[in-house]
């Protein structure tokens, strides 16, 4: 792992404006490397503000959608307009605010067979990073509180774990899944977590504190192997973390 940083804030749009800030920042670095960037959208409800605020950047001198390719972490396997769809949530808050290519927009088909689907996926994310191994400049996650993250959950196997993406039969929801696995996670360049809210507290301090190489939960799975591991919390859900840990957005070496 490169850098690991937690980054606490006063509450859930404190905690977004961190991201926005770190989010611009790695775009306009992947850009000019680049000329692209490439980022795993998280779903859930964590990240919604920092898609709000993102929606409101309107300045392509900030960002410039036009080289941002957006994948998905995961996605519920329903149709494209079923309100469950971390599509449908991505394009309300995000997609129908922002200017960006259609052919930027690579979504997980949760409409499909979910097997077919994660096939798909492997595939496009092969022909979008051109050579392997399939590194993104920056993946979202959030975080269960039962230490799932994307849809990689505890004690639920996935069937293809040793590919890019994989079908999830996750059936303690009663749904199928498509994921991105730990093995795509942790070749990321940058992988952020965000969680907020009191509720969150006693497991972020499991993952972030607890090192559990026996049986270690999904969450306690993603340690980039090269890459920067970010923690942005809420005062509420750092509350179990000793301050000493925290780090300040200034210090940060992107
Ligand atoms: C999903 C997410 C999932 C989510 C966590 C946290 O598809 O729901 O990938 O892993 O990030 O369940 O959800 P909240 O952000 O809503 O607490």
């Amino acid at each position: 792992m490169k850098g690991f940083y937690i980054i606490t804030a006063e509450d859930e749009l404190e905690v977004a404006k961190n991201a926005l800030t770190i989010f611009t920042i790695l775009a306009k670095k992947y850009i000019i490397q680049d000329d692209k960037f490439i980022v795993a959208l998280s779903g859930g409800n964590s990240p919604k503000k920092l898609y709000q605020l993102l929606s409101a950047e309107n300045d392509p001198a900030s960002i410039d959608w036009s080289k941002i390719h957006l994948f998905w972490g995961d996605e519920r396997a329903v149709p494209l307009d079923d309100p469950l769809s971390n599509f449908k949530m991505v394009k309300e808050e995000l997609l129908d605010h922002i200017d960006i290519p259609t052919s930027n927009i690579h979504y997980m088909d949760g409409g499909a067979v979910p097997e077919d689907a994660a096939d798909r996926y492997n595939d496009i994310l092969k022909k979008i990073f051109a050579s392997e191994p399939v590194r993104f400049d920056l993946v979202l996650l959030g975080l269960g509180e039962d230490g799932h993250t994307a849809s990689l959950f505890p004690g639920v196997e996935l069937i293809t774990p040793d590919r890019y993406v994989s079908a999830v039969d996750a059936a303690h929801l009663g749904q199928y899944r498509i994921t991105l696995t730990s093995k795509t996670i942790n070749l990321a360049k940058n992988v952020m977590f965000l969680a907020t809210g009191g509720h969150k507290a006693k497991i972020v301090s499991q993952v972030v504190l607890e090192n559990n190489t026996i049986n270690p939960l999904p969450a306690q799975n993603i340690q980039p192997s090269s890459g920067n591991l970010f923690w942005l919390l809420d005062n509420a859900a750092a509350s179990l973390i000793p301050p000493e840990k925290y780090s300040s957005l200034e210090n940060i070496n992107l």
